[in-house]
Parts: C-alpha cells; sequence; structure tokens
C-alpha cells in the first residue's frame, strides 16, 4: 500500500499569491500532478494540515477545485492556519469527517489502519492535544491491534528549529506515553515545519513531511528566524509492504538526468539491467541459505 503525504498547501484565494510572494495554488496544482501520474499511483493521499492559509470559504472552494483531479481516496485534516467548520463545509462527500467537533477519525478499510488527530488550537500557532482528544485516542487505538499510521499537524516532537518548536504541540507527554503503549503504531507523521525530518520518537518511527509550497530554511543555529525559502517542493511516499513502512521523498519537480544520452543506449542499458537482475537473484539465493 502507498501512501501519499501531502502538507503545508497554505491555499489562498484564486488570483493572489500566498503572503504576497508564494504562488502556493500553482504548486498544489503540480503536487497533485505529480501525484495522479505516479507509477505506481499511490492507493491514498494524506493531506496533513495547513491546507487553506486563512481559512476562508473561498479559499476551501479553491483547495477542492485544486484536489478534485486525484482518482484516490484523499483524507484530510486542520492545521493552525485551518478553520474546522469552514473545511467541512467545503468537503460535504468526505464522510470520514465527523460532522460536529473535532476532526479525528480513523480509517478502517485500508491495509494499514489510517488515524488522523486534530491539533488545532484556535487563534494559536501551536497544536494541542486535550484530555478529550487524547481519550478519543487511546480508545480509537485499544479497539483495534491491526498496524496502523497516526498523521497529525503540529509534530509531537522538537526539531531543533527553535521557532516553530516554540509553537509546537502541547500534549505531547501524555501522546507520547499512549503511542508507547500501542507497539503496532508504525509511524507518526506530521507536517507544520515545511521540511523533512526523521526521528525514532515514541519506540517508532516520526516523520515530518516538506510542505509543497515554500519550504522553511534548516537553521540550527538559531539565526534565520522566519526564513522562507524555495526549497524543492516535495511529499513523502510511505510504503506499507511486507509488514513495515519505507518512507521516500517525492520532489515534485522531477529532476533533469545527469547521465549523457550516448551513455543511455539501448544496448548498454540492456546489459547494465541484465547485470542488476543477476545481482538481486544472488542476493536473494544468499539470504535464503543464511
Ligand atoms: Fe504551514
Ligand atoms: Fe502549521
Amino acid at each position: 500500500m502507498l501512501i501519499a503525504q501531502i502538507t503545508d498547501l497554505h491555499v489562498v484565494a484564486d488570483g493572489t499569491l500566498c503572503s504576497g510572494t508564494v504562488p502556493t495554488n500553482e504548486l498544489l496544482r503540480q503536487a497533485v500532478e505529480r501525484l495522479r501520474t505516479l507509477r505506481p499511483r499511490p492507493d491514498v493521499v494524506l493531506a496533513t494540515g495547513d491546507l487553506a492559509d486563512h481559512g476562508t470559504d473561498e479559499e476551501y472552494a479553491a483547495l477542492a477545485r485544486l484536489l478534485a483531479p486525484l482518482p484516490m481516496p484523499v483524507f484530510v485534516i486542520p492545521g493552525n492556519h485551518d478553520d474546522r467548520d469552514a473545511l467541512r463545509r467545503a468537503f460535504p462527500d468526505h464522510h470520514y469527517l465527523p460532522t460536529r467537533g473535532f476532526l479525528h477519525y480513523a480509517i478502517e478499510d485500508q491495509p494499514l489502519r489510517l488515524i488522523g488527530l486534530d491539533t488545532v488550537a484556535p487563534g494559536r500557532p501551536g497544536g494541542e492535544l486535550c484530555a478529550e482528544r487524547l481519550a478519543w485516542l487511546e480508545t480509537t487505538l485499544a479497539a483495534a491491534s491491526r498496524p496502523t499510521l497516526v498523521f497529525l499537524h503540529h509534530p509531537p516532537f522538537d526539531t531543533g528549529i527553535w521557532w516553530m518548536d516554540a509553537i509546537g504541540l502541547t500534549g505531547r507527554r501524555r501522546l507520547e506515553a499512549i503511542v508507547r503503549r500501542h507497539a503496532n503504531v508504525e509511524a507518526v507523521v506530521a507536517g507544520h515545519v515545511h521540511r523533512t525530518i526523521v526521528r525514532r520518537w515514541a519506540g517508532t518511527l516520526g516523520c515530518v513531511a516538506p510542505s509543497t509550497a515554500h519550504q522553511l530554511a534548516l537553521d540550527l543555529a538559531g539565526e534565520e528566524f522566519l526564513a522562507v525559502n524555495r526549497e524543492p517542493a516535495g511529499a513523502l511516499l510511505h510504503d506499507w509492504r511486507d509488514g513495515t513502512i519505507t518512507t521516500h521523498v517525492l520532489a515534485i519537480t522531477p529532476a533533469p538526468s545527469f547521465v549523457p544520452a550516448d551513455h543511455a543506449t539501448p544496448e548498454t542499458l540492456a546489459k547494465t539491467r541484465a547485470y542488476f537482475e543477476r545481482a538481486a537473484q544472488t542476493l536473494k539465493a544468499a539470504e535464503t541459505l543464511a
């Protein structure tokens, strides 16, 4: 099962730019086209918050239009830039979304169980998992022992980028204790930081996905406050196979090749391919014997 994760789309009203500079709608259009034409095609798409920049109906209408070409199920959760009710209004056919209260849910009809969390604390850029949401997660995790992926907007750990950590997630200690009690949580994946970040957390894999639009500078020295840049836009591909998740970073814009055209003739490619096929067989045979 291939799970694409897009995050921090920051969609704006048609004909405008995010913060006056970033063409977030056009960048999302490119991301959707990349996912739509990817082979193999992802089975589902998770959109992990900051879907709209100001949370207005107009922005969500643009978001719904931009996501519409995706033929696979798309599961959305809100981020600090989102508005729960406006998001609900824009996706009336997303029946997995609760009609009232927090936008958290479990998707049960996929090979990997998917649990979306709502970390929104209205009016604040930081996130929150209150007692009610944590209790819901505890009950939901306890209801099934199948392998599960948890997704939320705010990472439940510090990333080393101090000013983003300053608007991090409260309730993370209790979340960590809950996740530790459930060894079937294969990964906890987030957004918010507009960078690719991976770390061990709560005995499982913790990931942060890059934005489909603008990225934030890798500023571990604490010197580049609010540095938004044009590092390549991306998405994560969580590949669930053989009982484990392998996560890949997908660049939205395919990169040109370094291999000169005359190095890649059909004859040289066929010869090299035969070498790799033999190597794969040799490795498999060695592993069978080991
Ligand atoms: Fe964001
Ligand atoms: Fe955010």
